[in-house]
């Protein structure tokens, strides 16, 4: 009788699902794979829930590494293998290109919902007019300091990567000579994966150094700013930043920092609300503001990033996971994800939502910073993004290495590139 009960109540539920999304929805279960930092296990299971209350269908997330360039080699040999036992992937901004052929086109099912989100965004994940996924948050990073200790040595926050690293060293040597031997002055992602390309872009684009590609497909990288930017960069690590910088990713940088363990950080905004968390030793002692620049006159940089949910060509299941990625890019979910986990929703109204505002100041605020943000160049570098991104990384990590200067790393990187190249992107 229980279970009759339970099954007419969740045919109603369906039927109101159906109303909201207009797919027909049979009870399922879907596997959807997805890189994991921080809560985001525990997270999607919260998030999901009332899609799966209201349709019956349940989701099993399968996580795969923090790393998402480790997540793109498992994805890629899946899509290629066409796995018939995934059913959604969740998807980094740069990958639409180099995946497209794999995934749904979701023009159609998100016909009401793609308009309001970002136009920019939606383009992002659109490839020679296929909606390729569809974007469920988006990522700029913020320079996450202690509020505290720049109080305490009479500093502002600095403007410049010159004064960062000034009063990084002021800080961290003040602090160590008071018995805190463990602090450092700045902690970032250094590690030669993506995220090394995301870090090493906001240095070189804010010393004037250019975008590595531009949009229009020139190879821009060999350049007296792009090399300032990494000899820079080069200096800060044994100084202000430990050795181990070189194999950090997001979630080692969090580490020293929510163990009160350095004055900077660079990192995504999924770390405000873990580093405000109950276990967390800086809680309450951190704002946020804007990447330094090169030199006064320069732009903060902050690349873009962001994650997308796209449902598989090879899925069994596809109206079920047309549903759910249509559940998880609309207002419900990004809502629910903004409050729960300070990702910046893609869709425009949140930002004036005052339950996000309140729960997660730095939503609103980090608007323009995303609005602003510098793309990689996957856009015009294609199926090739990968490749590209891979090089840039490598010139970086030997350079921040000691292993070839700046200059000599990066002329070779051009040669790379545009071997890579070849005729035409
Ligand atoms: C964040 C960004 C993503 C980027 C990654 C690099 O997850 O959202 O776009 O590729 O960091 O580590």
């Amino acid at each position: 009788m229980k279970i009759i009960e339970g099954r007419a109540l969740r045919a109603t539920a369906t039927a109101a699902m159906l109303a909201a999304f207009g797919a027909p929805v049979a009870a399922e279960e879907l596997f959807y794979v997805s890189g994991a930092v921080g809560n985001a296990v525990e997270d999607f299971k919260k998030i999901v829930k009332p899609w799966e209350e209201a349709t019956g269908n349940t989701v099993t997330l399968v996580p795969m590494p923090a790393s998402t360039t480790d997540q793109f080699g498992q994805y890629r040999l899946w899509l290629a293998a066409g796995a018939t036992d995934i059913d959604l992937y969740q998807t980094d901004v740069i990958w639409a290109p180099q995946l497209a052929d794999h995934f749904v086109d979701l023009t159609e099912a998100a016909k009401d919902l793609a308009p309001t989100h970002f136009p920019s965004i939606i383009e992002s994940q659109t490839v020679n007019g296929k909606l390729v996924a569809l974007p469920i948050f988006t990522d700029a990073p913020a320079l996450y300091y202690r509020k505290d200790l720049l109080e305490k040595y009479g500093k502002t926050p600095p403007k410049t990567w010159a004064e960062l690293a000034e009063t990084a060293k002021l800080i961290q040597d003040g602090e160590r000579a008071e018995g805190k031997a463990d602090l450092w002055g700045f902690v970032w992602q250094g590690n030669a994966y993506e995220g090394l390309t995301c870090n090493a872009l906001e240095w070189v684009k804010s010393f004037g150094g250019g975008q590595i590609v531009e949009p229009d497909g020139t190879i821009s990288i060999n350049n007296e700013n792009a090399v300032a930017a990494l000899e820079a960069a080069k200096s800060w690590v044994g100084t202000i930043s430990p050795d181990g910088v070189l194999a950090y990713q997001e979630e080692e940088a969090r580490g020293v920092w929510q163990t009160g363990n350095a004055v900077f950080m660079r990192n995504w905004p999924y770390a405000y609300t873990l580093g405000n968390g109950d276990d967390s030793a800086v809680k309450g002692l951190f704002a946020v503001t804007t990447l330094p620049v090169g030199k006064e006159g320069d732009t903060s940089a902050a690349t873009l990033g962001g994650w997308n949910v796209a449902v598989s060509k090879y899925s069994t299941k596809q109206e079920a996971a047309i549903s759910l990625a249509l559940y998880l890019a609309g207002p419900e979910a990004q809502k629910e994800r903004a409050i729960i986990a300070s990702n910046l929703p893609t869709i425009i109204s949140l930002y004036d939502d005052a339950d996000i505002a309140a729960a997660q100041p730095i939503i609103p605020q980090w608007k323009d910073v995303f609005l602003n943000a510098v793309p990689r160049p996957s856009a015009p570098t294609l199926g090739k993004y990968n490749e590209v991104s891979a090089k840039f990384w490598s010139a970086v990590h030997n350079t921040l290495s000691g292993n070839g200067s700046a200059a000599e790393n990066l002329e070779l990187l051009e040669v790379e590139l545009t071997d890579i190249k070849g005729s035409g992107w």
